[in-house]
């Protein structure tokens, strides 16, 4: 029960530390699973390099120090475990109705047809990304970067572990169908798409993948860090170390942003012109554009200003808000309002709305705030010439919640068809921006070595040097 650290079993055939090995069926049950995930992995992971040894991350423990190892794998060999972070001695529930009670170690009956769903919608993501990502390694940019690339892999599909774990530790033949149908959704398509929007757009370029990696991972942390906050104890447990590998993505994220805007202010420099593009550099209005791009699809993720549902699962203690505990209000919000933005009469304007109901809202703000860390780092970088990025109006592009039926402009100006359609090509990429930055996309597998078109990482990983062998041809 709560209170027991569970020791790892790192040689065990599915490595964990939740005592698989106590629970046969459960064990068995997984262990039918895990071929039908590597089948997966080998169908819609990455399309090559499918043997090459790699020199990956292993969580292989959970504690605070040396919780991973780095090693080359080939990634079919990467032990993909379940983990969960060591338990909280006495637990008690921290927001919602049930506030002050102790944290649940199984389900409770009332709540499992909602924890059954958040379950699935986020470990839906997680294989998603793999698939969305898996023709990248072809046009990496440096052995470094495919590294980085399958790293990630690797680890979203340790996520996709962790919750069928859950589902198929809590919630018996439904759950084991749910885990079965995690590997039949396959992003983009048609038939039996991924659940959410933005897991089923294209990553066709490494411009792409960082943004993606900045602005959806980061998406990711909020989710799993208000699903820490819940009362059932190995969801929390389990999103906790989650986080702890989510980290890396972002960073991956925002140094590879970061870099292309160095080599990009370096060839505006040198060449002393914004047009860089025939130097073969990606200048700051494409970056800008792919910013707006997968700012607002990111947005989308947190779903509709007002939920029903987002109160319900407050309410229930099944997801907090981030941070929850140190949030200075009652942690219940039945008499609390907030502003949320809405459209009235060709007007941006907002109105107050319970604070129960106005969860998703909230989070998204979280998100957005924390997006601009990243833009004012680069914003230094830029100021060199005299340029700037920027996050566009909250209202742009979207296509979930208040704003969804209306064309809102970058600076958030309500527009009508015609001058949206006029200038939406100066917002998003167009064909032509795509082109010229999947153009630029040719594979480097030199050590060492680093496409043109982005400055070389600062320090490589784990302390090894930037031309370290990261990925054995
Ligand atoms: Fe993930
Ligand atoms: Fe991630």
């Amino acid at each position: 029960m709560s209170g027991a650290f569970t020791p790892v079993d790192i040689d065990a055939k599915i490595p964990n530390n939740v005592g698989l090995a106590d629970d046969r069926r459960l064990q068995r049950a997984l262990e039918n699973w895990q071929p039908r995930f590597l089948q997966w992995w080998r169908d819609l992971g990455p399309v090559a390099f499918k043997e090459n040894p790699v020199y990956l991350r292993t969580a292989v423990s959970v504690g605070r120090d040396g919780w991973a190892n780095f090693d080359h794998v080939s990634m079919p060999e990467y032990r993909w475990g379940v983990f969960l972070a060591d338990p909280e001695p006495d637990r008690t529930i921290a927001f919602g109705d049930h506030r002050g009670d102790a944290a649940w170690q199984e389900v409770p009956g009332e709540y499992r047809s909602d924890l059954r769903r958040l379950l699935v919608v986020q470990g839906d993501t997680e294989p998603a990304s793999v698939e969305q990502q898996r023709h990248l390694c072809l046009t990496a940019p440096s052995l470094y970067d495919m590294r980085n690339l399958f790293q990630v892999n690797v680890e979203e599909g340790r996520h996709l572990w962790a919750m069928v774990y859950l589902l198929h530790r809590y919630f018996g033949r439904d759950g084991r169908d749910d885990a079965d149908e995690m590997l039949e959704r396959h992003s983009g398509d048609l038939d039996n798409p991924r659940i959410l929007g933005a897991f089923n757009e294209q990553t066709p370029d490494w411009l792409s993948f960082y943004m993606f990696t900045y602005f959806t991972d980061r998406d990711g942390k909020y989710q799993l860090a208000s699903l820490r906050e819940s009362g059932f104890d190995p969801l929390s447990r389990t999103c906790d170390f989650m986080l702890k590998e989510e980290a890396h993505h972002m960073f991956v994220g925002a140094t590879g942003v970061g870099r292309v805007v160095e080599r990009t202010v370096q060839l505006m420099k040198d060449h002393d012109t914004d047009d860089i593009s025939r130097y073969g550099g990606i200048d700051v209005d494409t970056l800008q554009k792919y910013i707006n791009f997968h700012f607002s699809v990111s947005l989308d993720l947190f779903g509709a200003e007002t939920s029903t549902n987002a109160a319900n699962y407050f309410a229930a203690g099944l997801k907090g808000r981030f941070k929850e505990e140190s949030r200075a209000d009652d942690h219940l919000l039945h008499d609390l309002t907030r502003m949320v933005p809405e459209v009235v009469d060709d007007r941006i304007t907002q109105r107050e709305a319970p604070m129960l109901t106005a969860l998703n809202e909230t989070l998204r703000e979280d998100y957005a705030d924390d997006c601009v860390g990243g833009l004012n780092r680069w914003n230094r970088t830029l100021a060199e010439v005299g340029r700037e990025l920027k996050l566009p109006h909250i209202g742009f592009n979207r296509a979930v919640g208040n704003f969804r039926d209306h064309h809102v402009s970058p600076d958030g100006r309500l527009l009508s068809d015609a001058e949206w359609n006029a200038d939406v090509a100066n917002w998003l990429p167009t064909a032509h921006d795509r082109a010229h930055v999947e153009s630029l996309m040719a594979g480097v597998t030199e050590p060492g070595r680093i496409a043109g078109w982005l400055a070389p990482p600062s320090t490589g990983i784990h302390q090894q040097p930037v031309d370290y062998d990261y990925v054995r041809l």
